[in-house]
């Protein structure tokens, strides 16, 4: 089931640092949601709030409705969060396959102790979720690297896995961190055309951070603006590209009175 996702007046300082000031928006289930800012404006911070990686000084991040605010990461993982990273965190000397597979790592019955034992159900349930990771990378045009260590694919690819490794645990909610970055013009096509699959075959939430405008335009629903940590606007894709605000924070005051 996609998850619904609510923030409210989510604030975080690290000392006289305010990364976040007050942020509060809502995304319903099923929708895909564009975080988009300058650099630094906080998004990346924002998802780490929203992935129990740091603790908000102030404010409420609700999942259908479940305060997650103090949650481990694994908790978060287990309520069906899953996220990609801005710079992809992979086991580097294992395989591609191994990679993926640890994301489902949520989803196998019993804890370490009956995984270690290795009963029959954890087996087959292995079994599957091998499976499932073999046609994930499939869908991302993978499936032939599948036994490769990680670290002899390109950045771009890196992106991939991580994508794969975040739908395997069949989340209620995605969140995506830049991953159209160092990707090249096909392969934004690509990816672009992955997630719209996701949507249609998935049920899913997903929230996406990206810089690339085409993307945006391409997949969100709405978008949501941050600048020095607050949000500046909320609105669609194209609405955030004609907003004076928006156009001032990323190019400066002048342009924005050439398009006004
Ligand atoms: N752990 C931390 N300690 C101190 N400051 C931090 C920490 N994490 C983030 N910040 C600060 O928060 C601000 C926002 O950073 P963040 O990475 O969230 O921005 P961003 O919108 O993701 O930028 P980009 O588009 O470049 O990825 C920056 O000024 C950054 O230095
Ligand atoms: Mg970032």
């Amino acid at each position: 089931m996609a998850a619904r996702l609510n923030l409210r007046e989510v604030t975080l300082h690290f000392g006289g640092v305010k990364v976040l000031e007050d942020v509060s928006f809502d995304v319903e289930p099923g929708v895909i949601l564009g975080l988009v800012g300058p650099n630094g404006a906080g998004k990346t911070s924002l998802f780490n709030c929203i992935s129990g990686h740091y603790r908000p000084t102030a404010g409420s991040i609700t999942i259908d409705g479940t305060e997650v605010v103090g949650l481990a990461p694994s908790r978060l993982a287990r309520l069906g969060l899953a996220r990609t990273f801005q710079h992809p965190a992979l086991h580097l000397d294992a395989t591609v396959l191994d990679n993926v597979v640890l994301g489902g790592h949520t989803r196998l019955p019993g804890g370490p102790v009956s995984w270690s034992l290795r009963l029959p159900h954890t087996v087959r349930a292995e079994r599957e979720i091998r499976a499932e990771a073999l046609a994930l990378l499939d869908r991302v045009r993978l499936r032939h690297a599948a036994e490769l260590p990680a670290d002899e694919l390109s950045h771009g690819l890196h992106k991939g896995i991580e994508l794969c490794r975040a739908l395997l645990s069949k989340p209620a909610l995605l969140l995506l961190d830049e991953p159209a970055a160092g990707l090249s013009h096909a392969e934004v096509e690509q990816l672009i055309a992955t997630v719209r699959r996701i949507r249609e075959e998935e049920d899913v939430t997903v929230v996406v951070v990206e810089h690339h405008m085409g993307l945006i335009s391409a997949l969100t629903d709405r978008v949501v603006v941050l600048d020095h940590g607050r949000k500046l606007m909320e609105g669609t894709a194209a609405q955030a590209q004609s907003d004076p605000r928006v156009i001032e924070a990323y190019l400066g005051k002048d342009a924005a009175d050439d398009v006004a």
